[in-house]
Parts: C-alpha cells; structure tokens; sequence
C-alpha cells in the first residue's frame, strides 16, 4: 500500500498540518460540570503525540442554557471550562498537533439517561428532534439571535485562546442540521420554508457571525450529514444541483472545509458516479473537504454502539479516492480511540497490531 498522499502537509489559512489525518470529533462526557479536566487535556495530547495532523475535539456546548443534555459534556464558555481547554490546546501544539473545538448547540434533545436535565427545556426550531418526537420549544426570533451571537463568542473564544481553526457540528439532527432538516423545521418565519436553501438561513447566519468574530484568516469547517440518526438513508440535498444550492451560499458566508459525515466512506452519494458526499462537495464548491466513516475499520459506529465488533480493513479504497482528489482529509474516530498510536502505525506502515473496535474498547478506552 502507498500511503503517501496522507502523509502530505495541508496548508489553509490558519492551519498548517503535517499530514492529511483529522481526527473525528468524539463525546466523551469526562468534563464534570463542563470543565475539562487534566485528563482531557492528556487525552488529546496522547493523539498529537500520535501524530494525528488536525484534531477536532469532542462536541463543546455554546453558551445557551440549554444547548446540552449531558453535565459532562464540556463547555465552551464560562472562565473554568475555557482555561480548561486552554489547558487542551497548549498540550496539542507541545506535542506538535494542531487542533479546532467542535462548536455544538445539541438543540432537542431525548432527556439523557443519567436524569440530568437543563434548567430550562430544550430549544429547537419547532420543538421536535424527529417525527412524533417533541421535547422541548419552539424558539423565538431573540432566541435565534441570542443563539448566533453565542456561536460568534465561542468562535471568538476558539480563536483567542489559541486554537487553530473551529468547527459548527452542523450534522447528525442537532440544532443547526434540526433547522437544515423539514421533519424537525416546520417554522413559517423567515427561518423556515419548503426548500433546503430557505432553511439554511440559520446556519447562513451563524457561520457569518462566526466569520465576523474570527477574522478573514481563521479557518471554518462545518461539518454536515445527508443521514439522520433517525433515518440513515436520508438525504437533505437528494441531487447534486440540490447539494449545490445547498453549499455555496454556506461558502459564500465563510466556511472554508466542508466536513462530509457518512457512516462508510465508500458509498456514492448519487446514482450515476461513485463519487461520495465528500467528493461531491469538493466538486460542487470548490473549497476544501474531510471525507469521515469507517476509514481502516470493516463496520460503521452506529452499529458499534449497539455492540457490533470491527476489524481493521485494508486503506486501499481510501487512497484510490484522495489520489484522485476528491478530498483534502481524512478523519478517523474510533481506530484514534482504540489505539493514539495509529497515525503512526499507518506512516510506518505496521500494521501488525492494529486493532479492530468493539463494544469493551468504546466502554473503556474512552477513558485513556
Ligand atoms: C464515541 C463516539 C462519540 C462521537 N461523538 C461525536 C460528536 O461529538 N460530534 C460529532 O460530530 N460526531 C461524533 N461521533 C461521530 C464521529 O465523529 C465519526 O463521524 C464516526 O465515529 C465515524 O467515524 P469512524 O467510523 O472512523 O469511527 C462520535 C462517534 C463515536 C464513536
């Protein structure tokens, strides 16, 4: 296997990484209270140590008073929580890693299974977090404006503290996707309507008010799923000109990479071109993508939480795709929370002891 095309540097903007591996954005639930711990910090930096190129960090909740379901889930505001993560960023670049937080508002949420509940019910854009499913409010138009301005200070804070670029978690039905997405968006303001470019306005605005607080030269990744965890074979964008009326007014108000989360990496997008979704967005728009979903693994993480084991599989696929340019990086989840070392293994090209994944390894190994 020829790897060297992930072993190239990546240079955009405000990032310079020293290959083309990222690793996934991962909840942990190890920061109580909202505040990383030593812990999280040495976590982070073992992936670094690793030789992972770009980190992005678990989900970290804006400042809304209920954007999470979960007092573990770290925060990305208040005084506490943000020398934590300070704490995150200077152990990455030590050890020669660069790293962006996942900026994450959860929107309705299931209540979480440890009976912790905000102080406030949970906000979304009708209340719903798939069909039949309502657990919280409708938010108001002040709420939405509230909810901007608390991104841009959490992309404001990623930048000030020394992070080197950020990504919005516009993916997997949670606040930004819930409002992308017509079964959880029934609003019939300005926020709402019938086609995918009228119920981008939120994200549209969030990204330009991320990019007015970071500046030109600071990197957005905004990472954005077809799929629901309610429905893996939906698809927001159903053609390619639907994608396309989908993602470049998201360019044109700032994102610089588009973070493309499918479950398996290999599956086309569209019938008529074995493209995937990370592929097609890099044609359609022009900037720069991160494909993600089973890179080096035989199973998909959905089916890992239900207790499905995975084996490490061959990078071939991968390699044939970013050989032909259809993406600009790759991330990996669980391969990095099995083993910090399997960047390295890779470039050495060891593999005599990856690992697979299984349901013991997610139990565990979270925690180191
Ligand atoms: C334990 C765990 C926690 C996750 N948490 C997040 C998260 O906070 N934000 C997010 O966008 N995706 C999250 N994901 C999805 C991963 O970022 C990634 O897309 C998925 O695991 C597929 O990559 P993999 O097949 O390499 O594991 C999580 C996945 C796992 C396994």
């Amino acid at each position: 296997m020829n790897n060297e095309s992930l072993f190239r540097p990546f240079q955009l903007k405000s990032l310079n990484i020293k290959n083309r591996i990222v690793m996934a954005p991962m909840t942990r639930s190890f920061s109580p209270d909202g505040v990383p711990t030593a812990n999280v910090a040495a976590y982070y930096r073992k992936r670094a140590e690793g030789e992972v190129g770009l980190i992005l960090s678990e989900g970290t909740v804006i400042d809304r008073i209920s954007s999470s379901n979960d007092a573990s889930v770290p925060h990305f505001h208040g005084e506490q929580a943000l020398a934590g993560w300070k704490n995150v960023i200077d152990g990455v670049h030590q050890a020669g890693g660069e790293m962006g937080p996942q900026l994450w508002h959860m929107g309705i949420m299931d209540n979480h299974h440890s009976g912790w509940l905000p102080s406030e019910p949970f906000e979304g854009p009708s209340g719903l977090n798939r069909p039949g499913f309502s657990n919280g409010r409708t938010m108001t138009e002040s709420d939405i404006a509230d909810t901007i301005i608390a991104f841009g200070k959490a992309a404001a804070d990623a930048k000030r503290l020394g992070f080197d670029c950020l990504e919005l978690h516009g993916a997997h039905d949670y606040l930004i996707d819930q409002f992308f997405w017509e079964e959880t968006n029934k609003r019939t303001d300005v926020y709402g309507g019938k086609t995918l470019p009228e119920r981008s306005k939120f994200a549209i605005e969030v990204i330009k008010e991320v990019r007015r607080q970071v500046g030109e030269d600071f990197a957005i990744i905004i990472r954005l799923s077809q799929w629901k965890p309610a429905d893996y074979s939906y698809k927001l964008a159903k053609t390619p000109q639907e994608m396309e009326a989908w993602l470049n007014p998201m360019a044109d108000a700032g994102v610089d990479i588009f973070h493309c989360s499918q479950r398996r990496f290999w599956e086309p997008e569209f019938d008529g071109s074995d493209l995937n979704f990370a592929g097609w967005a890099k044609k359609l728009t022009g900037k720069a993508t991160i494909t993600v979903g089973s890179v080096g693994l035989t199973g998909e993480f959905l089916a890992a939480f239900a207790g499905e084991s995975s084996q490490p599989s061959s990078l071939d696929e991968l390699i044939r795709r970013m050989d032909r340019g259809d993406f600009d990086l790759v991330a990996v989840g669980r391969p990095l929370l099995s083993d910090p070392n399997w960047v390295r293994k890779i470039r050495e090209k060891d593999t005599s002891d990856l690992k697979g994944f299984t349901k013991e390894a997610l139990a565990q190994l979270v925690l180191e």
